[in-house]
This record gives C-alpha cells, sequence and structure tokens, in this order.
C-alpha cells in the first residue's frame, strides 16, 4: 500500500465548493494524510523540517490547490521554496525525494476550451503547470498528469458530487497500486484514467 501526502493550499477554503466536496472525499482514509497549509501555517513560518519528514513517509505527492493566477496560492511557493532545498530534494547529497511520484489536483474559474492556443488563455494547463513538472523533473520524482475540474463557478451540485467520487477513486487506485502507469502517463488529465 502506497501512502500518500496531499499539500493543500486554499486561502479561502471557508468559501470553497469544489475543493471542500474533494477534501470531504479523501478525509479518514487510510493511508492519506491532508497537510492544510493554510490552517497549519496562517503565518507562513513554514516548518522545513516536519514538512520534509512528511514528504519521507510518503510515496505520492498531491499538490492540491485552485489554479490562482496561472499558478497555486502563495503558501505553495513558498513551501516549495523552502522546503525543496538543496541537499535534500536537489544537488549531489539531495536524493530524498527520488523515485516518489508527485502530481496537481486544481480547480479552475476557467473552462476547459479556454485552455488552448486558440482560448482566451493560449496555453493549456499543462503548458502552465511546467514549472511544478519540472521541479518534480529536478528533484528525481515521476510526474504525473494532473488531476483537473473546470470552470469551478458554473459547476453543478451533481457534477461537484462525480469530481468529489472521481478524485476519492483516483486515490484509492494509486494507494493501493491498481493504476496502469503506461496508460496513466498517455492521458492529458489523471481523469481521464475513468473514461
Ligand atoms: C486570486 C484568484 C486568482 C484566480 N486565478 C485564476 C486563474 O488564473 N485561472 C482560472 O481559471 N481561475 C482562476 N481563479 C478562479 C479559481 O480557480 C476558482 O475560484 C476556484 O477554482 C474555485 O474553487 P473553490 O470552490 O474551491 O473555491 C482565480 C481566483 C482567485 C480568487
Amino acid at each position: 500500500m502506497k501512502k500518500i501526502l496531499i499539500l493543500f493550499a486554499h486561502p479561502t477554503f471557508h468559501k470553497s465548493r469544489i475543493n471542500k466536496q474533494l477534501i470531504n472525499a479523501v478525509e479518514n482514509m487510510e493511508g492519506v494524510t491532508i497537510n492544510n497549509l493554510y490552517e497549519n501555517y496562517p503565518d507562513f513560518f513554514i516548518n522545513v523540517k516536519k514538512e520534509q519528514d512528511l514528504l519521507i513517509g510518503h510515496d505520492i505527492i498531491i499538490w492540491h490547490h485552485p489554479f490562482y493566477w496561472y499558478s497555486a496560492p502563495a503558501i505553495l511557493k513558498e513551501w516549495m521554496d523552502l522546503v525543496l532545498g538543496l541537499g535534500f530534494a536537489y544537488g549531489a547529497e539531495g536524493k530524498a525525494l527520488e523515485g516518489k511520484m508527485v502530481f496537481s489536483a486544481i480547480s479552475t474559474g476557467g473552462k476547459k476550451e479556454v485552455y488552448c492556443k486558440e482560448g482566451q488563455n493560449q496555453f493549456t494547463i499543462n503548458q502552465f503547470l511546467i514549472p511544478f513538472n519540472q521541479s518534480a523533473n529536478l528533484c528525481g520524482m515521476t510526474y504525473l498528469p494532473p488531476f483537473v475540474v473546470h470552470g469551478s463557478h458554473n459547476i453543478s451540485e451533481k457534477e461537484i458530487e462525480n469530481f468529489g467520487d472521481m478524485y476519492h477513486n483516483l486515490i484509492e487506485m494509486l494507494r493501493d497500486e491498481k493504476v496502469d502507469f503506461s496508460k496513466l502517463k498517455l492521458k492529458e488529465y489523471s481523469n481521464n484514467l475513468f473514461e
């Protein structure tokens, strides 16, 4: 059984619709740890040693957040800057994360069709996520396709529920080693595994 760490960053979680459902769907799952960064570090003083120990103790890491300004809310960048340090995550001596898996789980206000060359946002989600992808590569981690919920402002209660179930199933399959990675790697999004 794989151990999964969800690094969750949402500065206004009390107002959340979609991410509240996603988090509800995976909390209390055996083998899954939810690390709520804004709750744990309201002053942004991240406990680097504690965060590094958490990473060491898990096999699969998820950067879970609403998409903000085509990236992550600020605390996740702070977390990356401090926790993924030289000699721990990268560099000649930095091998702590090698072989672990990582991916993003995000919700966007924009619909899928605006995230393409011809669309309003010009680039795909996977293009916007390149800094996460390459950070994972630098740390010797395997980067998996993101889990994405688009159009979060206009999504129905039923759709939100379905995305919650999908996120739960994905995490359960990853935890129980039931994912065919040769198939998953070819998908644009991890969600597409369920099509
Ligand atoms: C500061 C801020 C920046 C945002 N930037 C983007 C963005 O770049 N692209 C996008 O599609 N949606 C953007 N949104 C919309 C959020 O992604 C959306 O509100 C969120 O996914 C809703 O999730 P929730 O129901 O859990 O709060 C932004 C929202 C805020 C508040």
